[in-house]
């Protein structure tokens, strides 16, 4: 099993405001979908209640809650106490790649537990301001893929796919 992160990062290392995302790219929202469609999605519990209702849990996806809430629940989805615990599940139900999707609070946990071995990064070519960062990865980390889109009438500015791996 190859345990993936997928995030939307803008130049600054902005991720988030007042627990919701700050830019609108469409296109990037589809990769999201494509890329972790039949997959566990791995995510904070802040995120997971920042998606709203009529959208989560996320269709076509195993949703996995990682919280310190011993009572916590949430319709279609698996609630765990751990990262650790969320991957196990992944790997009893035989996926392939799981993917840690955020928050602030859940990337850093894994990043800095070297729980990840792929990342999906879109490099939002802006400056936000925001209250939740994603951690400047280190040297190890080399990019593997760099695809770039152009802003156009339904995206502000423009962005880049990167994958990267150790
Ligand atoms: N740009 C992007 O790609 C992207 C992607 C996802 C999210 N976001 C943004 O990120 C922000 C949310 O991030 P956040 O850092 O505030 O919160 P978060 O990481 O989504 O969730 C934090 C919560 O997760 C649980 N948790 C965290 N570490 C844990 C651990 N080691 N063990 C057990 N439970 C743990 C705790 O839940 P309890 O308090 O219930 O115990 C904690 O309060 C929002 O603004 C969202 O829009 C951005």
């Amino acid at each position: 099993m190859k345990v993936s992160l997928i995030v939307a990062v803008s130049e600054n290392q902005v991720i988030g405001k007042n627990n919701d995302l700050v830019w609108h790219l469409p296109h990037d929202m589809n990769y999201f979908k494509k890329t972790t469609e039949a997959h566990h999605v791995i995510m904070g519990r802040k995120n997971f209640e920042s998606i709203p209702h009529k959208y989560r849990p996320l269709p076509n996806r195993t949703n996995v809650i990682v919280t310190r809430q011993d009572s916590y629940q949430a319709e279609g989805c698996i609630v765990v106490s751990s990262i650790i615990e969320a991957l196990e599940k992944a790997k009893e139900a035989g996926d392939a790649e799981p993917f840690v999707i955020g928050g602030g609070e859940i990337y850093r946990h894994a990043l800095e537990n070297g729980l990840i071995d792929r990342v999906y990064l879109t490099r939002v070519h802006e400056n936000f301001e925001g209250d939740t960062f994603f951690p400047i990865l280190d040297s190890e980390w080399k990019c593997i893929r760099s695809i770039k889109k152009s802003a156009d009438e339904k995206h502000f500015c423009d962005f880049t796919y990167e994958i990267y791996e150790k």
